[in-house]
C-alpha cells in the first residue's frame, strides 16, 4: 500500500497552512488506516547543498553519463531524497506564499530532487516526466488575495507548482487555498474555516 509524503514548507509552529493540511490528514487517516504517512519538515531536516561538485553530477546525468567515485558518494543524500519522494504515491505540500512564490526551503527541496535520469529524461524529441500515476494536494495560505484581478497575476506560486510537478508527470494536483489571511480577523476566520472544510473533502477520491 502506498505512502503519503507530507512536505511542510512553513517554519512556523503555529502555521496557518498546517491548519488546512491537518483536517485533510485527519480525514485521510480515518479513510485509509493502513497507509503510511511520512512527514518531511523542510525547516527541521537539513537538505544537501548543491555546490559545484554535486551540480556537476546533474550536468553529467544530462549528458548520459553515470555517477561514479567521489561524485557518486556526494550524491548519496540526493538519491536518498529522490527515493523517499518516489516511494510515495500521494503528496501533501503545506506551503505558505512567500514573496508571491514558495519559501526557499521548498525551492531547495525541488532543486535537490528534480534530477535527470531519476525524475525526468530528455529524448531527442521529448522531455518525459518519470513520476507517473501519483496525486498531489497543495495546501496554501496567503496574507493577501490572488483569486481575482489585478492581484491574480501576482500569484507565481500556483502556476510554478503546477509547472514543475507537471513537468515530472504529476498532473493530478488539487489546491486548497485560504486567502486573504492578513486583511482582517473576520475574513481570516471565515477563509480558514472554508478551507478546512474543503480539506476534508478535496473534490475527488483520495
Ligand atoms: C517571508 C514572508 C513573505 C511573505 N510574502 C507574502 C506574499 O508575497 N504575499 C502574501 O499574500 N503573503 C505573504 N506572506 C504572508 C504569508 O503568506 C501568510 O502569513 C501565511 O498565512 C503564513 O502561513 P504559515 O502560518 O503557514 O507560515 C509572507 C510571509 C512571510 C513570513
Amino acid at each position: 500500500m502506498g505512502k503519503l509524503l507530507h512536505i511542510i514548507a512553513s517554519p512556523r509552529e503555529e502555521s496557518r497552512t498546517l491548519e488546512i493540511s491537518n483536517p485533510f490528514l485527519e480525514s485521510f487517516k480515518a479513510k485509509h488506516k493502513d497507509r503510511i504517512i511520512d512527514e518531511l519538515n523542510l525547516t527541521k531536516e537539513k537538505l544537501p547543498e548543491l555546490g559545484m561538485e554535486r551540480v556537476d553530477g546533474n550536468m553529467g546525468l544530462i549528458e548520459g553519463k553515470n555517477l561514479f567515485g567521489e561524485l557518486k558518494e556526494s550524491w548519496e543524500d540526493i538519491i536518498m531524497h529522490i527515493n523517499r519522494f518516489l516511494s510515495a504515491d500521494l503528496y501533501l505540500i503545506t506551503v505558505p506564499m512567500w514573496n508571491f512564490h514558495i519559501p526557499y526551503t521548498l525551492k531547495h527541496y525541488i532543486d535537490v530532487i528534480v534530477q535527470p535520469t531519476y525524475l525526468f529524461r530528455y529524448t531527442q524529441s521529448i522531455v518525459e516526466g518519470l513520476v507517473k500515476g501519483k496525486k498531489m494536494i497543495v495546501a496554501s495560505t496567503r496574507g493577501g488575495q490572488y483569486v481575482t484581478p489585478p492581484t491574480q497575476r501576482l500569484d507565481f506560486q500556483e502556476p510554478y507548482l503546477l509547472t514543475i510537478f507537471g513537468f515530472l508527470g504529476i498532473t493530478d494536483i488539487t489546491f486548497l487555498k485560504a486567502e486573504p489571511m492578513d486583511q482582517g480577523e473576520e475574513l481570516r476566520k471565515q477563509k480558514r474555516e472554508e478551507a478546512g472544510l474543503s480539506a476534508k473533502r478535496p473534490g475527488r477520491e483520495i
